[in-house]
C-alpha cells in the first residue's frame, strides 16, 4: 500500500468469519439506522430501500439506489482526476482508448460550432453536422449504458468468487457493486422505451460485450484498483456526455425532447413526479453516473483486500459526491498545509470527514 493514499486515519479492516459481526460491515440494511434518520424506512417492515425525503414509500424489488432531491440534481460538476500513479496512467489511458471506440461505432465526431452558430436554425446545425439530432443521442446512450453495466457486476462476481474461495467475509463491496450494475441496467432500460434499435445496432452490442466482459474479468483478477479507478474515469466521460446532453435541451437544440414526458419506468426509478419531463430523467442519470464516479474513484484507494467498503452502510449525498472525486487522507499536520485549503483539499477533507463518520457508525455497532 506504499505510496497509495488512504481513504482515512485509521483503515477499517474486514472481520474474520468467526469474529463479532458488526453492523454495515458485510451486507448492511438502512433499517440498521435509527428510526429518526433521514435515510430510515418510513414505515416498518416496509422492503422498499427508497429514503423518505418522498411521502409515500412503495414496495421496491431493485437493490438500493440513490432518489435525488432537486437541489441535487444540480449539485454535479464535470470533474477529472489527474492520474498520480503507473496503474492511474494506464486505467485513463484505457478509458481513452474505449472512448475513441466508442466514438467511433456511435458515429460521434466533435465538429467546432462555426462563428455564426447562434443564427443558424437547430437544422442548419444538424445538417452542417455540428449538433447531434435526438436519435444520434439516443444511439450513444444505449451503447453507453450496454457497457456501463458490466464492470460492476464483472466486479462482484470475482468479489463473490474470492469470498467463497477464501471462505472470508466480503466487507460490504459485493452489494454495492451490484448496486450500480443494476442501476446502469436501469438507465439502458430507461432509454430502450424512447428506441428500438436495428439489429445491427444489437449485434454491435453484443461483439463489445463480449470482448469487454471478458477483458474486464481478466483484468479485475490481475489489478481491481485499477479496474475501479477505470470505472471512475469512464463515468468522468458519462457525466461530461449527459451534462452536454442537458445543456443541449435547454438551449434548444434537441427540441424533440423539450418538452417530452419522463417515461414511466424512470418515473418510478427515481420517484419523480407526475409531470416530469425526459430532461429531469437526464439530470438524474447524470446524478447517478456521478456517484459512480465518486464510489469507484474512492474504492480505488482502498486496499481491495482488507478494507471495509465505506458505502456498505450509506452513501454521501450529491453535494459530496457530485463535486468530489475521490476519499484521501492528507491530514494538515501531514502535508504542511495547516491553514491554506485549495478548493480540491477541501473536498476531499468535506469526503473524507464523511467516510470518517461512516466508519464510526460500523465501529460502534460492534
Ligand atoms: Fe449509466
Ligand atoms: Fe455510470
Amino acid at each position: 500500500m506504499s505510496g497509495v493514499p488512504r481513504m482515512y486515519a485509521t483503515p477499517l479492516t474486514s472481520n474474520q468469519t468467526n469474529e463479532k459481526s458488526s453492523k454495515g460491515a458485510e451486507g448492511p440494511h438502512l433499517q440498521d439506522l435509527p428510526q429518526n434518520s433521514p435515510q430510515a424506512l418510513m414505515k416498518p417492515g416496509a422492503v422498499s430501500t427508497v429514503p423518505n425525503i418522498f411521502k409515500e414509500v412503495r414496495g421496491d424489488w431493485v437493490l438500493f439506489h440513490p432518489v435525488y432531491t432537486p437541489e441535487e440534481l444540480h449539485a454535479v460538476e464535470v470533474m477529472h482526476r489527474e492520474a498520480k500513479t503507473l496503474s492511474d496512467t494506464i486505467a485513463y489511458n484505457f478509458v481513452k482508448l474505449a472512448r475513441w471506440g466508442f466514438d467511433v461505432i456511435s458515429g460521434y465526431k466533435h465538429k467546432p460550432m462555426p462563428p455564426n452558430a447562434s443564427v443558424l436554425t437547430v437544422e442548419e446545425l444538424r445538417k452542417g453536422g455540428y449538433i447531434m439530432d435526438d436519435r444520434q443521442w439516443l444511439k450513444r446512450f444505449l451503447f453507453l449504458e450496454s457497457i456501463a453495466a458490466v464492470p460492476g457486476m464483472v466486479a462482484a462476481t470475482l468479489r463473490h468468487l474470492r469470498s467463497l474461495r477464501l471462505m472470508r467475509r466480503d466487507s460490504g463491496w459485493i452489494h454495492t457493486l451490484l448496486e450500480e450494475a443494476e442501476n446502469e441496467r436501469m438507465h439502458l432500460m430507461t432509454f430502450m422505451t424512447l428506441r428500438n434499435p436495428s439489429y445491427f445496432f444489437r449485434a454491435l452490442v453484443l461483439g463489445a460485450q463480449g470482448v469487454f466482459y471478458n477483458a474486464f474479468f481478466l483484468c479485475y483478477l490481475v489489478s481491481p484498483r485499477t479496474c475501479h479507478r477505470f470505472v471512475g474515469h469512464l463515468e468522468e466521460e458519462a457525466v461530461l456526455t449527459y451534462t452536454r446532453c442537458i445543456k443541449e435541451i435547454e438551449n434548444g437544440r434537441i427540441p424533440e425532447w423539450t418538452s417530452l414526458p419522463a417515461p414511466e419506468i424512470a418515473k418510478d426509478y427515481w420517484r419523480l413526479g407526475d409531470d416530469a419531463k425526459f430532461l429531469d430523467v437526464i439530470y438524474a442519470v447524470r446524478s447517478d453516473e456521478s456517484t459512480h464516479r465518486f464510489v469507484n474513484h474512492s474504492l480505488a484507494n482502498l486496499n481491495y483486500k482488507t478494507d471495509v467498503n465505506p458505502f456498505a452502510l450509506r452513501e454521501p449525498d450529491m453535494n459530496v459526491k457530485g463535486s468530489t472525486l475521490w476519499c484521501v487522507h492528507s491530514s494538515p499536520s501531514e502535508n504542511g498545509t495547516d491553514e491554506i485549503f485549495l478548493p480540491d483539499q477541501f473536498r476531499a477533507r468535506r469526503a473524507e470527514k464523511y467516510v470518517e463518520e461512516s466508519h464510526k457508525i460500523i465501529e460502534g455497532s460492534k
